[in-house]
C-alpha cells in the first residue's frame, strides 16, 4: 500500500460541490480582491476564535509579520519564540529588524513556559507562542508572565485553527492570533492565505491599512505598507470550509486515536495530549532514536513521512549572523534528530490507518 503525508484532494471531495459552488459565484460576481466574500470570512472567522476583528492576509508569513509592524516592534527589541518553531516564525521577527531569543520547548513541543522568565531581557518587547502541530501552549502561565512583565503576546495559531487551551480557543489570548491558511492545514485555502484576529479595533485598523500600502482612502498613503490582501476567491472557499471545520477536526481526532490506540512498539515515542486542551492534530508527530533510519524503513513499506523541522532555526544557514551553535537549545536540536510526522490527513481510510498502525509496529 503506499500513503502519502497527506492527500489534498480528498478533502476537497468530501465537500466537492459546494467547493464549486462557492467558486463560481466569486468568478461570476465580477470582483475578485477585498470584497464581500473577504468580509464575510472575516466575520465568521473572529467569531469562531472568539475576537473581534479578523483581518485577512496574503499568507501566515504575512500575518505574523504585519502583527509584528503594527505593535510598534523593530531594531533593538527582543521578542520571546520557541527554538523548535517553523522558521517562518522567526523571519516575521528578523523581518522588522527585531532579535529572536529561542526558549526550549516542553514535552508538548511548544514553549516550556518554565523557561520563559529566565530569557526575559530589558529589550524583550513580546512573546510569540506557536501552538505547534495543533496543540496550545499553556497558556494560563504564558499569560501570567507576560502580564507580569509588560509584554505584547503574539499567537502563532498556523497549525492549531479550532484548538482550545482551557476552553478559550488559540488565537483568542494574546494581542494577536496569527494564522496561515496554506493549503495543508487543517483550515486550508486553495493557495495562499492568512489572517491575524485581534480584539483591539486601533491594532485592526492598522493592519486593514498595511494590507494595502498602508492606505485606508486610495492613493492616500499613511504608513509604509505593502500589498498582502486577501482575495474573494481564497475567501469564499476559506468560508465554506470553515463551516465544516469541526468535522474535519473530529475525524483527525478519529485518527489520531486510532494511531495512539493501535501504536505499541517500545521504539517509537508516541505524541503526549496536555490536560485541559484540545489536540487538533495538524500533524501526529512520534520521535525514535534511529529517526532517518525509521523514515527509510516506512519509505521501503509505501508511507512518506516528513521531518518538521530537520534543522532548528537558530542553526539555519540564513541566521548565521545571530551568533548560535550546536548545544545552545539541546532540547530542540534533540526534537530536530528524533521527530518526525506519520500520515494524517482528512479523507485517510481506514484501511490505510491500520496499515500505518501495523507497519510501526513491526519496525
Ligand atoms: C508554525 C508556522 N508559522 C508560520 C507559517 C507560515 O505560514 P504561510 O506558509 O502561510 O506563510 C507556517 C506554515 O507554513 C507554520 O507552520
Amino acid at each position: 500500500m503506499k500513503i502519502d503525508l497527506a492527500v489534498l484532494g480528498r478533502q476537497f471531495e468530501l465537500h466537492q460541490a459546494e467547493y464549486e459552488a462557492a467558486a463560481l459565484r466569486v468568478l461570476r460576481s465580477g470582483w475578485y480582491v477585498l470584497g464581500p466574500e473577504v468580509e464575510a470570512f472575516e466575520h465568521a472567522f473572529a467569531a469562531y476564535v472568539g475576537r473581534k476583528y479578523c483581518v485577512g492576509v496574503n499568507s501566515g508569513l504575512d500575518a505574523l509579520t504585519l502583527a509584528v509592524r503594527a505593535l510598534g516592534i523593530g531594531a533593538g527589541d527582543e521578542v520571546l519564540v520557541p527554538a523548535n518553531t517553523y522558521i517562518a516564525t522567526v523571519l516575521a521577527i528578523t523581518a522588522n529588524g527585531a532579535t529572536p531569543v529561542f526558549v526550549e520547548p516542553d514535552a508538548y513541543f511548544t514553549m516550556d513556559a518554565a523557561k520563559i522568565e529566565e530569557a526575559i531581557t530589558p529589550r524583550t518587547k513580546a512573546i510569540m507562542v506557536v501552538h505547534l502541530y495543533g496543540q496550545a501552549t499553556k497558556m494560563d502561565d504564558v499569560c501570567r508572565i507576560a502580564k507580569a512583565h509588560g509584554l505584547h503576546l503574539l499567537e502563532d495559531c498556523a497549525q492549531s485553527h479550532g484548538a482550545r487551551f482551557g476552553g478559550t480557543m488559540t488565537g483568542a489570548f494574546g494581542d494577536a492570533g496569527c494564522f496561515s491558511f496554506y493549503p495543508t492545514k487543517n483550515l486550508g485555502a486553495f493557495g495562499d492565505a492568512g489572517a491575524i484576529v485581534t480584539d483591539d479595533e486601533e491594532l485592526a485598523r492598522t493592519l486593514r491599512m498595511l494590507r494595502n500600502y498602508g492606505s485606508e482612502k486610495k492613493y492616500y498613503n499613511k504608513l509604509v505598507g505593502v500589498n498582502s490582501r486577501l482575495d474573494e476567491l481564497q475567501a469564499a472557499l476559506l468560508h465554506t470550509k470553515l463551516g465544516h471545520l469541526d468535522e474535519l477536526i473530529a475525524e483527525r481526532e478519529r485518527i489520531a486515536a486510532a494511531y495512539l490506540d493501535g501504536m505499541h512498539n517500545p521504539a517509537v515515542k508516541l505524541p503526549k495530549t496536555r490536560a485541559n486542551a484540545n489536540h487538533v492534530w495538524h500533524q501526529f508527530v512520534v520521535q525514535t532514536e534511529d529517526r532517518d533510519g525509521f523514515q527509510q524503513y516506512l519509505a521501503d513499506h509505501g508511507i512518506k513521512t516528513v521531518i518538521h523541522y530537520p534543522i532548528p532555526p537558530h542553526l539555519a544557514e540564513c541566521y548565521e549572523s545571530l551568533g548560535h551553535k550546536e548545544g545552545d537549545y539541546p532540547i530542540a536540536e534533540k526534537m530536530a534528530k528524533t521527530v518526525l510526522s506519520l500520515p494524517m490527513f482528512n479523507g485517510m481510510r481506514e484501511e490505510e490507518v491500520q496499515y500505518v498502525i501495523e507497519t510501526v509496529n513491526r519496525y
